[in-house]
């Protein structure tokens, strides 16, 4: 199916942004390409842009199901979504129940350790800067977001966390930790952006006891480990048995 679409407003690492009709609503096309270490390491991956848009509208709303405000209006083609135009916030939250990937890099704690309180950390978006974490000091010093929005960015992230969390073990998937992407609308409202997918999570098969074969997500890739749209595809599988066909917007 060719889609109509106005020009290219934005093009990132996994999506292009398209202008469309409506001024207040963008057409969002998940691309192919894989990348990680700041697109150090690039590949082509067939049929990833589908599964992560399946994926992402089905999540964009079992959250809207909960309450929980996204940017998501709905899918108008396999690869493609309409979500809402939204000023997007240039912090990347990350919310880790366990602990894996950079914080067992950076710190000495475990890969696998149940954080309770799930951490929360931030991260600058800013791929020159190769996404550093920050500190309140430096939240402060950038200017970036407001003490009061900062509350309310992070109050999502655990709400988000709250709903998705149950979901997936029932699926019996270990959301090990996620990143959200958040904006502002029109309206003022703070919406969760972007999209919630393999690429942007990390998921563990409870029932594997395997520390590799468990990995349903992206470090399939980043450890090079094979297997990573087969990965992908159960996610979406499991995925799409809990949750209705997404809605189609055109
Ligand atoms: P990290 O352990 O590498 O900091 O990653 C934490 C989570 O954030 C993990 O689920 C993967 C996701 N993530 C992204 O979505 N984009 C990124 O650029 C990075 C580094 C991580």
């Amino acid at each position: 199916m060719t889609i109509t679409h106005g020009e290219l407003l934005y093009e990132g690492k996994a999506k292009r942004i398209f202008a469309c009709q409506d001024p207040q609503q963008v057409l969002v096309e998940f691309k192919n390409d894989a990348t990680a270490f700041n697109a150090q390491k690039k590949a082509q991956l067939e049929n990833k842009g589908r599964l992560n848009c399946l994926i992402s509208a089905c999540l964009f709303e079992l959250l809207e199901r909960h309450e929980i405000p996204t940017h998501y209006l709905g899918v108008s083609d396999d690869t493609w979504m309409v979500v809402q135009r939204v000023d997007v916030i240039p912090i990347e939250v990350v919310l880790r129940n366990t602990a894996a990937g950079s914080l067992c890099r950076e710190t000495p704690i475990s890969q696998g350790t149940a954080l309770d309180p799930a951490l929360l950390d931030l991260y600058y978006k800013d791929d020159d800067f190769g996404d550093p974490l920050l500190t309140d000091a430096r939240i402060a010093l950038l200017g970036v977001v407001s003490f009061e929005l900062r509350q309310r960015m992070e109050d999502l992230v655990r709400r988000v966390n709250a709903v998705l969390l149950p979901f997936f073990k029932d699926l019996g998937l270990q959301l090990v930790d996620f990143k959200l992407e958040m904006g502002l609308n029109q309206a003022g409202e703070l919406l969760v952006a972007d999209e919630i997918s393999p690429d942007t999570c990390r998921f563990w098969d409870i029932n594997c006891a395997d520390a590799n074969e468990r990995i349903l997500d992206k470090d399939r890739f980043r450890k090079d480990l094979g297997g990573v749209i087969e990965a992908y595809g159960e996610v979406c599988k499991r995925v799409q048995g809990a949750c209705p066909q997404p809605r189609n917007c055109r």
